[in-house]
């Protein structure tokens, strides 16, 4: 019997994928390099499937699993980003592949490479891209999928894609939850849509990857002040945590954050999360986001300000020296009641600081989109990332609907609910930042998203200086309020006393 589905590449991720694809009723022919991955997976379905007859099949070269499967293929790659996508193409060819046939990486894959893929392998095999959120969970029960690239594909991959999605109750907004094995859920609007050309879905991907970094390092910043300032514990600030899921923070960030401070070192007895080197990694997505933002140029800085959170984390050993002999303010000690202040303070401050990231991240995918021509649906971004991803939230309901009312929405500060949500909140936020400033503890990405709301909402920024500044040492010339805008003009500053002469470029 021949298969429906080949795939490549059984790590964490793609053996919870091809898991996922069977309990759907896919017929998975897979292949690795690594042996051993092979004969987990077949064990794995062993143990898992009701049926007598073997859902997953194990193949030893790629000429086997293009043999196996029903033509013409369709080939789901779960390869690390980068050459290993490339050789693993390059392999396909060789054991040949068909001009028909459909390769769907589904790696953490630069968006650009993915372009570049397309056009490579055209006539070859159809290239799609379908970038992944949602962890080795998520891949197992439901991930948040981003499929991009050839529309004859897409009608191909939608039936597969949807089964395997996460799913979300239309109503509600929120995610239906089911971790049992065997028994996907089946109702519910599947958080998966299809994006655009290709490379737009993996662009739409790492734009949720640089606002998973904010949103982390949000709720880490909110748990230092917490820490250093407040004086709470790990299960305290748990508890906090916890509170705040049941409200307009529910997400699963602050969830799971909230788990990894509760958690006990069997060792020592001690909060696991204090025995843990306080030195962040990276693999790429967060700085990708970062460099797009500057070379789009559409501000981002509290995305940015994430991934710099990291750089700056992993300069231990300098730290370590540095606070022995820069200092910061002296410690204050608060009430009770101060502090109960402090922490609604915080809780404020991460909900507006949030809603910045987003709007960071919407901006940059619509100036992207804008660039590259994708025609990008933010209302269906929103919808695919209620469930499923790592940065679901009830939130994201809110988003779908601010751009379900308005599709040309410049920002989304400002939507009226959000405005309004940050007009109730902003005075505590600022309390929040201000506090965290005098005390000496860093918040580089809460204060960037309050820069960056003031900035967006300042009708007159000091470019105007920056202008004559740049006008003085360079003739870089300005535009003139009182004249038509485009018009150029340049002064001679150096003359102090002379009338301006004003010099069309
Ligand atoms: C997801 C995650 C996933 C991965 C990140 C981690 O959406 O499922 O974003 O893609 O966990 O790449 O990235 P860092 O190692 O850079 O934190």
């Amino acid at each position: 019997q021949l298969c429906d589905i080949g795939f490549i590449g059984l790590g964490v991720m793609g053996k919870n994928l091809t898991l996922n694809l069977a309990d759907n009723d896919y017929r998975i022919a897979c292949f690795d390099l690594d042996q051993t991955k092979i004969d987990a997976i077949i064990a794995q379905d062993e143990k898992e499937r009701t049926g007598d007859s073997p859902r997953v099949v194990g193949c030893h070269s790629y000429t086997e699993l293009l043999a196996k499967l029903k033509k013409p293929c369709l080939i789901v790659l779960s390869v690390p980003a980068g050459e290993p996508v490339d050789h693993v193409c390059h392999h396909l060819i060789d054991a040949g592949i068909g001009a028909d046939d459909i390769v769907v990486d589904t790696g953490n894959s630069l968006w650009t490479d993915s372009v570049e893929r397309e056009k490579q392998y055209k006539g070859k095999f159809i290239f799609f891209s379908t970038a992944v959120s949602g962890g080795e969970v998520g891949a197992r029960f439901g991930p948040s999928l981003m499929p991009s690239g050839d529309p004859y594909a897409w009608t191909r991959i939608k039936p597969v894609w949807e089964a395997v999605a996460a799913k979300v109750d239309p109503a509600s907004g929120k995610p239906i939850e089911s971790n049992v094995p065997g028994k996907p859920v089946k109702e519910g609007e599947p958080c998966a849509a299809y994006i655009g050309p290709v490379g737009a879905g993996h662009y739409v991907k790492m734009v949720h990857n640089g606002i998973e970094y904010a949103d982390m390092q949000l709720i880490c910043e909110a748990y230092q002040i917490m820490r250093d300032g407040l004086g709470m514990a790990a299960s305290e600030i748990a508890a906090t945590f916890r509170e705040w899921n049941a409200g307009l923070l529910n997400s699963y960030l602050i969830e799971i954050s909230a788990e990894v401070l509760d958690k006990v070192d069997e060792e020592t007895g001690q909060p696991l999360v204090d025995l843990i080197l306080d030195k962040a990694g990276q693999k790429g997505t967060g700085l990708w986001t970062a460099v797009s933002a500057l070379q789009v140029g559409s501000p981002a800085q509290t995305i940015t300000q994430a991934v710099f959170a990291r750089s700056i984390s992993s300069l231990k050993s300098e730290r370590t020296k540095a606070a022995d002999v820069l200092h910061g303010p002296a410690k204050v000690t608060l009430s009770d009641e101060q502090k109960q202040r402090a922490v609604q303070n915080l809780h404020d401050a991460l909900y507006c600081s949030k809603i910045c990231a987003y709007a960071q991240g919407f901006q940059l995918m619509a100036m992207a989109s804008k660039e590259q021509g994708w025609k990008l649906d933010f209302a269906q971004i929103a919808k695919i990332w209620r469930a499923g991803c790592i940065i679901r939230a009830v939130f994201l309901q809110s988003i779908t609907q601010a751009y379900e009312q308005n599709d040309n929405l410049a920002n989304l500060l400002l939507d009226p609910f959000f405005a309004s949500q940050i007009q109730s909140f902003q005075g505590n936020w600022r309390h929040a930042v201000a506090d965290a400033t005098l005390m000496g503890i860093p918040c580089a990405a809460m204060s960037s998203a309050l820069n960056y709301y003031d900035s967006y909402r300042c009708a007159v920024l000091p470019a105007n200086l920056l202008q004559g500044q740049r006008d003085y040492f360079g003739a870089h010339t300005f535009e003139r309020l009182d004249k038509p805008q485009g018009k150029k003009f340049h002064v001679e500053w150096s003359q102090p006393g002379q009338p301006q002469v004003a010099i069309k470029r």
